[in-house]
């Protein structure tokens, strides 16, 4: 395969385009976040990328607390909004439309209509340079009882959860090919 090779840039994508829940008691508010990551399993630990600037930044660091949630391609707009609008203008849940539910944190909210949510403690936060990366212990994690399968686990076909690649949006669909299937013997 002939390839160019290009100057160093992060090439990673797809990932999710996720929306952050963050408050500080009186205020919630809500930034969209691509820069998402999952990084230990035990105990449950991710990561978000969030530049210094941003307001949800210190509400993020003052707090010690976020949620991820994950909206449905249904909610790119709110998404998008929340991605473009500054929370120190504009109340994002009301001009969205969106709901915030206090789960088992006190400052950060969920956002009811997206149908995957985890609320999540900071555990480290680490300056990088352009961003800073809060690495946050996942604590409760909710799924819409309508895009979970008969295991309980996310049925992403009826999820069509939101994703996001070079600068563009676009829907999570599965293959229907499941871990080591290439191994696993016919009946
Ligand atoms: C799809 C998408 C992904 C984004 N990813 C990030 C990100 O990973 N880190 C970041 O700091 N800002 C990211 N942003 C930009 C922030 O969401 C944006 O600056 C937002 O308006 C900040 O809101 P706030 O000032 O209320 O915190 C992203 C925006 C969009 C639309």
């Amino acid at each position: 395969m002939k390839k160019n090779k290009l100057p160093a840039q992060l090439l990673l994508g797809p990932v999710p385009a996720a929306m952050i829940g963050c408050g500080n008691g009186d205020i919630n508010n809500i930034i969209t976040l691509a820069w998402v990551g999952v990084v230990n399993s035990n105990p449950p630990l991710l990561s978000i990328a969030v530049r210094p600037g941003r307001y949800s930044h210190d509400l993020i660091r003052n707090s010690g607390e976020f949620t991820v949630n994950l909206p449905s391609v249904e909610q790119v707009a709110e998404a998008d909004g929340c991605g473009t609008l500054s929370g120190r203008d504009t109340n994002k849940f009301e001009r969205y439309g969106l709901t915030a539910v206090r789960g088992t944190l006190s400052c950060a909210p969920l956002i009811e209509e997206c149908p995957v949510s985890m609320e999540c403690l900071v555990e480290q936060t680490l300056s990088l340079g352009s961003h800073t990366l809060f690495i946050g212990r996942v604590v409760a994690s909710y799924v819409a009882e309508n895009v979970t399968d008969a295991r309980g686990k996310i049925d992403f076909e009826k999820s069509g959860l939101l994703g996001f690649c070079s600068g563009n949006y676009l829907e999570t669909v599965p293959l229907n090919l499941t871990l080591g299937y290439t191994l696993k013997k016919d009946d």
